[in-house]
């Protein structure tokens, strides 16, 4: 897959995750076979860029290209602003979240909330486009709710727009994380638009994602929760993708060198205090490790809604 100038091998990506996304956890899962890894999502008000959460976020110093980082807000101009902020930072490719479903992201009705106003969206990804000579990419819902599925309109716009790539989550926005993915939207926004197109959600294993790839033609799969516990997925995923076999599960001790490494890279980048307390909810899930859930329970559906925060 070609994103601008960039080409995206494999075609697994880490779906963007506040609160789980962060650099350690990116790096991880580009180290398993993840071709992109975006950002938890930064806040585009100003205001909240010097939190340490924000600091944080914006910190990419030694990542793999393309760096990908996750914008959201509703301001044409403050988001145009971000990206050229972010861009100074070290983003190579900007991200803008309308795929969010939390009812408010950052007091503001950003994320997934934008899809319903068309005409603003066209006024964002215009002015975020015009605002950076990086690639834009966008990421959606196929729509606000069952009555109003309008990802195939926002689609069209964003590729008049010059949006280089498209993910889509397979819910509406009222849907939260509840049921099942639907792939019809997906595929039918793939077969009207020249750009790429990413298929998200509920995607857990190699063969679904190969039977989501071919039922949506979408160039890319991307992998949310799915990957939280376990990062290695990606490879599984791309080695399926290549050759129809089944990649073994990795052993114990190569898991216990992952949890590891993730453990220690956690602690150097949040310090030992927030380290600990952060590793908790990346490691509970890992095979060998103690868990207060089910495996089945964890990974399946959410124990609860996500949080969100944006500063
Ligand atoms: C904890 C959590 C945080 C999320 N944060 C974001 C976010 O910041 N930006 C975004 O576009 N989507 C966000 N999402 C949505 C995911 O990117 C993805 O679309 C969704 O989880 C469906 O994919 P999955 O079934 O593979 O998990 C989040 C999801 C979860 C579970």
């Amino acid at each position: 897959m070609q994103i601008g100038p960039y080409t995206i091998a494999p075609n697994v990506v880490l779906a963007p995750m506040a609160g789980v996304t962060d650099k350690p956890f990116r790096q991880l899962c580009k180290r398993l076979g993840a071709g992109l890894a975006a950002s938890e999502m930064t806040i585009s008000d100003p205001r909240f860029w010097t939190t340490r959460k924000s600091i944080h976020r914006m910190d990419h110093a030694g990542e793999p290209a393309p760096i990908s980082v996750q914008i959201a807000g509703t301001e044409p101009a403050q988001l145009a602003e971000a990206a050229r902020y972010n861009v100074d930072h070290g983003a190579q490719i900007i991200d803008i979240n309308m795929g969010c479903p939390a009812k408010k992201v950052c007091n503001a009705w950003a994320g997934s909330a934008l899809m319903r106003d068309e005409a603003l969206v066209a006024r964002i990804l215009q002015a975020v486009v015009a605002a950076v000579d990086v690639p834009v990419t966008l990421k959606i819902r196929t729509g606000w709710c069952a009555q109003v599925r309008n990802a195939p309109a926002i689609a069209r716009i964003a590729q008049d727009s010059g949006i280089k790539a498209l993910a889509i989550h397979g819910r509406t926005r009222d849907q939260h994380y509840i049921g099942t993915a639907e792939y019809d939207t997906i595929a039918a926004i793939k077969a009207m638009l020249d750009i790429p197109v990413l298929a998200n959600g509920d995607v857990d294993s190699p063969r679904k994602a190969e039977q989501v790839l071919k039922h949506t033609g979408a160039d890319a799969v991307m992998v949310g929760r799915a990957a939280q516990g376990r990062p290695w997925i990606f490879r599984e995923i791309a080695h399926y993708l290549a050759t129809g076999q089944e990649l073994p599960p990795p052993s114990l001790t190569e898991v216990r060198g992952i949890l590891l490494g993730h453990l220690t890279d956690l602690h150097a980048f949040y310090g030992e205090q927030q380290g600990v307390r952060i590793a908790r909810k990346h490691l509970a899930g890992m095979p060998g490790t103690a868990r207060r859930t089910r495996p089945s329970a964890r990974w399946s559906t959410p124990p609860r809604p996500p949080m969100h925060s944006c500063a």
